[in-house]
């Protein structure tokens, strides 16, 4: 099977849409195409692909937004967790498999940040969608302690389920770069590094408190510290990164600047050391 994996800047808060599918087989699912579903299925036309599932990580409305457009331009069911408040076509259910010709979509229920949140997992390229769990350096975010404390179990319980070197995607791009690995996160992000759930509730509470004001005083700059040289261009024979078309996330191609080429010193750093959450019901 040749993979088709196309990460998507579909605009909104720096929501990611993906495109999968099974070259060989013409077929593709769309993953939360949200602001931007005719660009997703624009891609996969172009590769001669139908799409056979439309499926959503969580119900919240930034991810489900694009689902009736969606449909229209596919025919193509809605897929979501059983949980999933709008009744989609296909209910999910934890450890379940989607054949999409001979590509595999193991479905995890990792409820926390949202009661129906599913990831996405492809165990042979090593491809695990994150949705808002798990973001670059950051975990979703939670409205109360229990939620947190399920948020907790989800992530340890991926832990053990995926290897080190098992890409992670996210449904926004909040990092440092686009993407990352279940390994460098579990090594870096601070979240992740937490071994008890007090110790997760603590970092939550305190990054939360500490980071929300820059947040937002920078957010119109986040651009400048995008990884940009990993965007735009194909890290792989089989992976490739497609950048919004309308330049919601319009940043300097030409910069290869890992951290901030313009920006207050005294703001993003912090916020890199302290892996800020934003708990805005993302
Ligand atoms: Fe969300």
């Amino acid at each position: 099977m040749q993979l088709i994996f196309e990460q998507v800047r579909v605009g909104g808060d720096r929501n990611f849409g993906y495109l999968l599918g099974d070259r060989d087989a013409g077929l593709g699912v769309l993953v939360d195409p949200s602001y931007a579903p005719a660009l997703l299925t624009d891609r996969a036309h172009e590769q001669q692909m139908r799409i056979a599932y439309i499926i959503n990580t969580h119900s919240h409305p930034d991810h489900t937004n694009g689902n009736a457009e969606a449909h229209a331009l596919t025919g193509a069911p809605v897929a979501a967790h059983g949980l999933a408040p709008a009744a989609p076509d296909v209910r999910l259910a934890d450890g379940q498999t989607l054949e999409v010709g001979a590509l595999r979509l193991h479905l995890l229920h990792v409820p926390g940040h949202c009661a129906d949140h599913v990831v996405i997992h492809e165990p042979d390229y090593g491809i695990l969608l994150t949705g808002d769990l798990l973001f670059v350096g950051k975990v979703g975010g939670t409205s109360t302690d229990a939620d947190a404390r399920t948020e907790f179990q989800s992530l340890r319980r991926l832990l053990a389920r995926v290897s080190d070197d098992t890409t992670i995607w996210p449904g926004h791009d909040y990092g440092v770069r686009p993407s990352s690995t279940m390994g460098w996160e579990h090594r870096t992000n601070p979240f992740l590094r937490c071994e008890t759930e007090e110790a997760f509730l603590a970092r939550k509470t305190f990054s939360t408190a500490a980071s929300v004001g820059r947040w937002r005083r920078i957010s119109s700059e986040s651009s400048l510290w995008i990884l940009c040289s990993r965007s735009g261009k194909e890290s792989s024979p089989s992976v490739r990164m497609t950048p919004h078309a309308t330049g919601v996330t319009a940043f300097p191609r030409t910069s290869t600047m890992p951290y901030p080429v313009q920006s207050d010193p005294g703001s993003i750093p912090s916020i890199r050391r302290e892996g800020s959450v934003i708990d805005r019901g993302l």
